[in-house]
């Protein structure tokens, strides 16, 4: 049986819970792993298989940190390997499909496809004012079903290189806003806080945070932001609402293991019910 594995990035979720589905759909056909990029990931692994899936989440127009180093970090292979890539995002993704696609392309790597999802539930959610949709949108079936169709069409031979096209419009708005968005990402980083009153110190900021900026202390845990992406992983998945970085969002609900469960579920059911009536 032919081998897949999908590496994914993922802050709160969302890109993670689309390759979970993914996984859950190849799974019907081929051997499908799937796993968090690590960074001291032995690259050897990847002899094992046939096919490469890589997810991220776009942050500031580009491609997450944890998977531009995982990337960049990878061997240059001898031989060509196929992969499929995909994001996640808010609103808008600049190049950064195309960025990941000219790294892999220097790997070696041939790019078979490529789809960007909504995110079921925006981080925008907690960084700005107002009310945020939290809930699947319309499209997110049918990209899922895209990606799942173009991958079993690869993996049966139909290997042709399908790469995002750069487009300059993005890369002068990213221009011009990225001096905005640094700084705001930067100040609000620099807000990242453990509401000691609220901590329990059960720990689980320092497992969900992979960037090692947890570590463990006697009270609470201690945070250091050197190596900080602002994924907002630790400020989602904290079950005290304990790790905060405006005083807005301190009561906002979170992108927890129990929303993306939920979405899950309800994503699943929609997709079993389409592939019926195929
Ligand atoms: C620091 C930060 C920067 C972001 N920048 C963008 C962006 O430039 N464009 C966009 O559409 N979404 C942006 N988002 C939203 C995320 O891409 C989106 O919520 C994504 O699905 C998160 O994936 P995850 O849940 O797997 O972490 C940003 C989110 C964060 C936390
Ligand atoms: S996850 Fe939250 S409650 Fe648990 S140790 Fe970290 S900050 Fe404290
Ligand atoms: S400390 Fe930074 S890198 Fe680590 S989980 Fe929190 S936001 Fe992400």
């Amino acid at each position: 049986m032919k081998r897949i594995m999908i590496y994914y990035h993922s802050g709160a979720g969302s890109t993670k819970m689309v390759g979970e589905i993914v996984k859950v759909l190849l799974s019907k056909t081929f051997a499908v792993d799937i796993m968090r990029v690590e960074a001291d990931y032995n690259y050897r692994a990847m002899d094992d298989y046939d096919f490469f899936v890589f997810g991220f989440p776009v942050f500031g127009f580009k491609v997450s940190p944890s998977m531009s180093e995982f990337v960049d970090n990878m061997p240059e292979f001898e031989d060509p390997k196929p992969c499929y890539i995909y994001c996640t995002l808010g609103l808008a993704g600049g190049n950064a499909l195309y960025n990941l696609a000219e790294t892999l392309h220097t790997k070696n790597m041939t790019v078979t496809g490529y789809e960007k999802v909504l995110s079921p539930g925006s981080d925008a959610s907690l960084m700005f004012k107002g009310k945020w949709a939290r809930s699947l949108k319309k499209k997110t079936p049918a990209k899922i079903m895209n990606m799942v169709q173009t991958i079993n069409n690869a993996m049966k031979g139909g290997i042709t290189s399908s790469v995002p096209r750069f487009k300059y419009g993005w890369n002068i708005l990213e221009k011009l806003l990225m001096g905005i968005v640094k700084k705001e990402e930067k100040k609000m980083m620099g807000s990242l806080r453990i509401l000691t009153d609220k901590c329990t110190n059960c720990g689980m900021c320092i497992t969900t945070c992979k960037r090692g900026c947890y570590t463990k202390g006697e009270n609470h845990p201690l945070l250091d932001i050197s190596n900080c992406e602002f994924c907002l992983g630790c400020v989602h998945h904290c079950p005290y609402n304990a790790i905060t970085f405006l005083k807005d969002e301190i009561d906002k609900p979170r992108l927890n293991e129990k929303f993306f469960k939920a979405e899950k579920e309800k994503l699943l059911a929609r997709l079993v019910v389409n592939e019926g009536t195929q």
